[in-house]
């Protein structure tokens, strides 16, 4: 019997209308476009304004694009992993509600939050899913709106992120296609540097944690950035080093777009050339769990059957890690 591996086989995507650019930011908080662009690499991202509507609708959008485009039938879908950071709601997982309306009746499905690591570390729970045999078919969303948990009075944080969604389907491949290997990490130390501190069972909601802005995230922007260049370039050597590629055997380095800066010094480690390093940040800014498949959907028309694509990311928690992945299709 054939080896199974797990290869994405479609992509969807969403993001919504309303445009933030950093000229109307310079407007709402003590910024301006040069730094923004310099630091970050940001020209705007989008932001869904719709205050009944939250992260399940972003992803509802994303996987409907994707079932549209790879004409397949919602009732073959086993599985849904809803990779996010902003759940509709602290309780009922937004994957289930997402499921129902896409009409994926005979799948189940739940949430997997790793903050930007959500989506890297949802690949690998789907891969594994689809490697040991025992689903055919699993959907893994990545979606954010970011607005909805950020400040807009905070320079730190309100330049970074925007909202969006991307999917993808991970089928069984018998021609060793798709995820070839991986090395995800955490590390606890790092839940002071980037959260939302109340909320949870940890501070729970009160008038006081209101009046605090304590349900905003916040960062220590230069520890994260310190972090994240650190361990994305790390986790993406040794994922080279572990599979003997060189730079001239990867064919596209697919980034969680945090920071063109930490993209660059992990592209810098791993010796690529600007043209195999995939960037969407200008337009989209940090979308949390929503930038590798983002990335996917804008590049998709440039990956040829075989191509050997590294994912990397690096999030709150602290969370992140490297995958290895071999492209398994031509889009038609
Ligand atoms: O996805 C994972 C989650 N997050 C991240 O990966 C984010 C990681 N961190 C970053 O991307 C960067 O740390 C930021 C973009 C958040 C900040 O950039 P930085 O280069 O680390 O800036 P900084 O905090 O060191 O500040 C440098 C200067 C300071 O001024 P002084 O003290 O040098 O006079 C800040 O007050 O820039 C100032 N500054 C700003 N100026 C204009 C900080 N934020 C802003 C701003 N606009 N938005």
């Amino acid at each position: 019997m054939n080896t199974i591996t797990a290869a994405i086989t479609a992509v969807g995507a969403y993001v919504p209308d309303f445009v933030l650019s950093n000229k109307v930011l310079e407007t709402m908080v003590d910024t301006n476009d040069e730094w923004i662009t310099t630091r970050t690499g940001i020209k705007e991202r989008r932001i869904l304004k719709d205050a009944d509507k939250g992260t399940s609708f972003l992803a509802i959008k994303a996987a409907q694009d994707l079932i549209a485009k790879a004409n397949i039938d919602p009732l073959e879908i086993d599985m849904i992993i809803m990779a996010t950071a902003t759940a509709d709601m602290p309780v009922a997982s937004t994957g289930v509600f997402v499921a129902t309306e896409i009409g994926a009746t005979n799948a189940f499905a739940y949430d997997l939050q790793a903050a930007c690591s959500s989506f890297l570390y949802g690949m690998s729970t789907a891969a594994a899913y689809i490697q040991s045999g025992r689903y055919k078919k699993v959907l893994l969303i990545g979606a954010d709106k970011m607005s909805s948990i950020v400040d807009y009075t905070d320079r730190a944080t309100c330049i970074i992120f925007g909202d969006g969604a991307g999917a993808v389907l991970f089928e069984p491949n018998y021609e060793g296609l798709g995820l070839q290997d991986e090395y995800l990490r955490s590390d606890g130390l790092g839940r002071d540097f980037l959260k939302i501190p109340a909320g949870g069972s940890l501070i729970r909601t009160s008038e006081e944690t209101v009046k605090n802005r304590q349900h905003n995230i916040i960062q220590d922007g230069k520890t994260v950035f310190k972090y994240a260049v650190t361990n994305m370039a790390d986790a993406s050597e040794l994922i080279l080093k572990r599979n003997n590629l060189t730079k001239d055997d990867v064919n596209w380095l697919v980034p969680h777009q945090a920071n063109k800066r930490i993209i660059d010094a992990t592209a810098g480690r791993m010796e690529l050339e600007d043209s195999k390093v995939l960037m969407n940040i200008e337009r989209y800014g940090n979308t949390t769990s929503a930038t590798l498949p983002l990335v996917l959907s804008d590049f998709e028309h440039k990956f040829k059957k075989g191509d050997n694509i590294i994912f990397a990311a690096f999030g709150g928690g602290f969370t992140w890690g490297s995958i290895y992945l071999k492209w398994a299709y031509d889009k038609k």
